[in-house]
C-alpha cells in the first residue's frame, strides 16, 4: 500500500476527534465499558493522559488526514499495553495495521520496550489481525501481567496478545520504520 503513514504524539487540538472516535458505537461495543462518555469526562481524562509519563498517544495521519489513534500505557520495566481505535470514516481500508506499526516504531524511539500487550474481544476479529500484521501472537490471558488480567472477569471472552522483543524483533517493526516520520 502506497498511503503516506504518519505518527506523532497527541496535543489538545486532537481532544475532540478522539472524543467523537471513542464514541462511536462500534468501538464502545469492542470495548470493556460500553457507555458512551460525557465531554467533561473525556477532556478531565485527556488532559490526564497528556500528563502522564506513562502514557504515550499517539495520533496517525494517511495521506495528510487524521486517520486514528494509538495508546501505550505502562504497565511494567519495558511492557506496554497497546490499544487503537481508528477513525470511523477511514476504516476497513488496511490503515489499521500500518497506524498500529508507524506508532510501535515511534514508541521505539522514545522508549526501552521489550514486550507489547494488547487485548481484545473474541468477536473483534480485525483487531487481532491488526495487531498480528505487527508480529503480535495470540495468547489467551496470563497471569503474567496481573494489572491487565485483573481488569477482565474470567467469563469474558478475550484475547491477549504479546509481542517480545521491541524493536529488533519483527520484519513488522522494520516495515513500520519506515512508514515513520
Ligand atoms: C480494529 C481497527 C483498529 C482495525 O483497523 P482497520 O483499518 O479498520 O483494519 P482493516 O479493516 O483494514 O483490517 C485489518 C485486517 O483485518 C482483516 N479483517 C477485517 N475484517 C475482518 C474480519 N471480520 N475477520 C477477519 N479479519 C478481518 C483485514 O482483512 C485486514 O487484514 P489484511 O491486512 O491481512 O487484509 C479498526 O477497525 C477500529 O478502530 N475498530 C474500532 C476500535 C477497536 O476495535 N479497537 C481495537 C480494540 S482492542
Amino acid at each position: 500500500m502506497d498511503a503516506n503513514i504518519v505518527v506523532r504524539e497527541a496535543t489538545l487540538e486532537d481532544r475532540r476527534e478522539i472524543w467523537e472516535w471513542w464514541n462511536d458505537p462500534v468501538t464502545r461495543r469492542m470495548m470493556k465499558k460500553n457507555d458512551v462518555v460525557p465531554w467533561e469526562e473525556h477532556c478531565a481524562w485527556f488532559d490526564g493522559v497528556l500528563k502522564d509519563p506513562g502514557r504515550i498517544l499517539c495520533v496517525g495521519f494517511v495521506d495528510g488526514e487524521k486517520a486514528g489513534n494509538v495508546r501505550f500505557d505502562f504497565q511494567g520495566e519495558g511492557v506496554y499495553e497497546v490499544s487503537v481505535n481508528m477513525n470511523p470514516q477511514l476504516r476497513g481500508r488496511g490503515y489499521g495495521p500500518l497506524l498500529v506499526g508507524a506508532s510501535i516504531a515511534y514508541l521505539n524511539t522514545v522508549r526501552p520496550v521489550t514486550t507489547l500487550i494488547a487485548m481484545m474481544k473474541k468477536i473483534n476479529p480485525r483487531s487481532r489481525k491488526t495487531f498480528e500484521r505487527n508480529g503480535f501472537v495470540v495468547k489467551e490471558p496470563t497471569r503474567d501481567y496481573p494489572r491487565m488480567v485483573g481488569r477482565f472477569s474470567p467469563e469474558e471472552e478475550w484475547y491477549s496478545e504479546l509481542i517480545y522483543g521491541g524493536k529488533s524483533d519483527a520484519g513488522a517493526f522494520r516495515a513500520a520504520a519506515s512508514h515513520a516520520p
